[in-house]
């Protein structure tokens, strides 16, 4: 019997202690055939043998017990060590992600203006012909509708074509003075080099009593804006026509790739244009019910400031998720 003490003790795994408690204490057991060979033993050995098989039998039911806790305990710290993680651990193969360039850029637009302490606004992207359109000084058949190529829906209702109508919801549910920009997706049906279905823009408003915001307001916030965004480019502003603005001026920079020289990005102009811009057209005060006031409008489109700001030359590239152009601008 003592043996089965020794080997209880030496069992090194939860396993071979188990086997042992099969053959000590199972029905084929060690004990189980001490106590059948004590019913040839005299009768009146057998309250003696018993005794002694029962001292055995709690003795080693003990030290089984003790055995197993060890090496139960043993077992789990083992897995734990093996399982543990390391969450500190350098990993060669882990992926970050970063914004979408597009985005990196509209940002640093809205940084600009939210320093400048302009409002950022917001309007619906499936906008209705009256904001759109019929406010911004465009009515049914004026000619200038045909420069926005529309995805309709029925009953009037589009997909905006420009971030303008924001400008009306705006002046609609509130009272000069108005200090706005309103950053957006806006969609045209269009496609090349240049031009994507979708696409964002940045509209700017501001609107105070008449006679208090001038063109000259205008210039200055939007050179000012333009050195930040490029650094120390030259600004121009050339007349130009949108309905909604009166006068109006389209806005070039100096050619960032060729300081003004003449290149292929620039059309050997040493001139690229950025923005549209004017003075917000009496028609458009009216349409939203404002009298005795003076305010300036812009716009811009954001993918056309990220193509320039990070030198990408096809427009269409921003929109494929190719995840080899995007690691580019982590
Ligand atoms: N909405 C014009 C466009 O999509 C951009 C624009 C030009 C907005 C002049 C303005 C502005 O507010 O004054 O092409």
């Amino acid at each position: 019997m003592k043996q089965w003490y020794d080997k209880i003790e030496a069992a090194d795994s939860v396993e071979k202690l188990e086997e042992i408690r099969i053959a000590v204490f199972g029905k084929k057991g060690v004990l189980a055939a001490e106590f059948a060979k004590m019913k040839s033993a005299p009768n009146e050995e057998k309250a003696q043998i018993a005794k002694e098989l029962n001292i055995h039998k709690g003795k080693m039911t003990e030290l089984f017990n003790q055995r197993k806790i060890v090496l139960a305990t043993e077992a789990l710290e083992a897995a734990m060590k093996a399982e543990k993680i390391d969450v500190s651990l350098f990993s060669p193969t882990a992926e970050r992600g970063a914004l979408h360039p597009v985005m990196q850029t509209m940002d640093r637009i809205v940084d600009y203006f939210v320093s400048m302490n302009f409002t950022v606004n917001t309007g619906p992207i499936v906008e209705d012909d009256f904001h759109n359109f019929e406010a911004l000084n465009l009515p049914k058949y004026h000619p200038a509708r045909d420069m926005q190529d529309t995805f309709y829906f029925k009953d009037e209702m589009l997909l905006r074509t420009h971030t303008s109508p924001v400008q009306i919801r705006t002046m609609l549910h509130s009272k000069p003075p108005i200090r706005m920009i309103a950053p957006g997706a806006v969609f045209r049906r269009d496609y090349d080099l240049t031009h994507t279905p979708m696409f964002h823009q940045v509209e700017g408003l501001v609107v105070d009593e008449e006679g208090k915001v001038s063109f000259a307001n205008l210039k200055f916030i939007l050179e000012d804006f333009l050195k930040y965004m490029f650094g120390d480019v030259d600004v121009r502003f050339r007349p130009s026509f949108f309905p909604f603005t009166e006068p109006s001026a389209e806005v070039d920079i100096s050619c960032i790739f060729c300081k003004g020289e003449g290149c292929r990005v620039c059309s050997k102009t040493g001139w690229l244009e950025v923005l549209g811009c004017g003075i917000v057209d009496p028609n458009v005060f009216e349409a939203v019910g404002y009298k005795d006031v003076s305010g300036y409008a812009f716009g811009l489109g954001v993918e056309r400031f990220a193509m320039l700001i990070q030198h990408i030359g096809d427009l269409r590239s921003l929109f494929e998720g190719d995840v080899r152009l995007l690691e580019q601008f982590q």
